[in-house]
């Protein structure tokens, strides 16, 4: 099974010197987002473009003028093309770059802690489009993924609390030492090791089923009901909040369906209280208006939902329920 480089670097002027030592500038073109370029800088010498880039953006006008770039500075399958950016614009790059001659070679420099930890790794790209967000994309593995932790200092407190709700996911799907250290001290993280605790979760997972066809799923942990909570609110609630919340429900429904120990969902809300996380949520829409969301979620099949709960602190597993029942589970929390 093929598999990312993943390096880790303490900051800008160490990436700086391994993009020098590791790509040739003349096979190299560094693609930006704007607002990290606006507080980092770069070597000179890389041909680099910026892209202004947001999720309302993320749609395939974005990849053509991608596409448009790419031709125009001759890129072919041997180009490495790099990406700095966040989440959506490593999902964006990745598909342009799968796609453009059928793949060039792809490096991604994750700035976000949600990038960090989650969304450069695994192979998986996207874009929105009217059938829902990465409805449309691919699956392509990064050649390599540079960390550099400074980016996070310039990170919003929002940001970093979306990105560590993701750690404590891999917390409780994959490694509980996590879960540890962040109530220990929720400023770890920016410690490398942390992070690389976090992404050791995600690329065993992904190494194991790539293509999301059994045990990805479990990466979905909090997320089905944190989709519904978002779009309940309109997206005034922002996906880390939204996440959080279902995380917690996720937790609750385990000790239902599986025993659980409760100290696990204990510990998790002390920690939400004290980093001013919201800890519940009320639903606006009816459940029948629930249940047309949750059906049009990718996730859905055949009016089966995969629910992805704890049988045991670091086993996940998947419940098929009927989208009826989960909506019982949900509302009744
Ligand atoms: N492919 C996957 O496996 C996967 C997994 C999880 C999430 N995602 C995707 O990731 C996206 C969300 O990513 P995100 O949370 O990183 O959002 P983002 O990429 O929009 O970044 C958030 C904001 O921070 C800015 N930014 C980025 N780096 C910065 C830095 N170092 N300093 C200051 N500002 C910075 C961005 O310009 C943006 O305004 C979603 O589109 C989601 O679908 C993909």
């Amino acid at each position: 099974m093929q598999e990312s480089k993943i390096t880790y670097l303490d900051n800008v002027d160490r990436l700086n010197s391994y993009l020098r030592k590791n790509f040739s500038t003349s096979s190299s073109v560094i693609f930006v987002d704007s607002k990290v370029s606006s507080e980092y800088k770069f070597d000179e010498n890389f041909n680099t473009h910026e892209i202004l880039i947001n999720e309302e953006t993320k749609n395939i006008t974005t990849v053509e003028k991608i596409w448009e770039i790419m031709h125009s500075n001759s890129v072919t399958r041997s180009t490495n093309v790099i990406c700095i950016g966040g989440g959506v614009l490593c999902d964006v790059m990745g598909f342009a770059t799968s796609t453009y001659k059928r793949g060039a070679n792809l490096v991604l420099i994750p700035t976000t802690l949600l990038a960090m930890v989650d969304a450069s790794h695994g192979g998986k790209n996207g874009v929105n489009n009217n059938y829902g967000k990465n409805q449309i994309g691919t699956f392509y593995l990064p050649n390599e993924v540079l960390v550099c932790v400074e980016f996070l200092n310039s990170l919003n407190k929002e940001e970093i609390n979306t990105g560590l709700i993701e750690v404590i996911k891999a917390g409780f799907i994959g490694n509980s030492k996590i879960l540890e250290l962040v109530y220990g001290d929720d400023s770890l993280y920016s410690d490398k090791s942390l992070l690389q605790l976090a992404i050791d979760v995600k690329t065993k997972i992904t190494k194991e089923d790539l293509k999301e066809s059994n045990t990805r799923m479990y990466l979905n942990f909090g997320h089905t009901i944190g989709h519904l909570i978002e779009s309940d609110s309109n997206y005034q609630i922002s996906h880390g909040q939204a996440v959080g919340i279902g995380i917690l429900i996720a937790l609750e429904i385990s000790e239902k369906e599986y025993n659980l120990d409760q100290s696990y969902r204990k510990n998790y809300m002390t920690f939400l209280n004290n980093s001013g996380l919201k800890s519940h949520y009320k639903f606006q829409k009816t459940k029948s208006e629930l249940i047309r969301i949750l059906s049009n979620d990718k996730k859905v099949n055949n009016e089966k939902i995969n629910f992805v709960l704890l049988e045991e602190i670091e086993k996940p597993i998947l419940k098929e329920v009927d989208i009826e029942q989960a909506m019982e589970l949900i509302i009744n929390e």
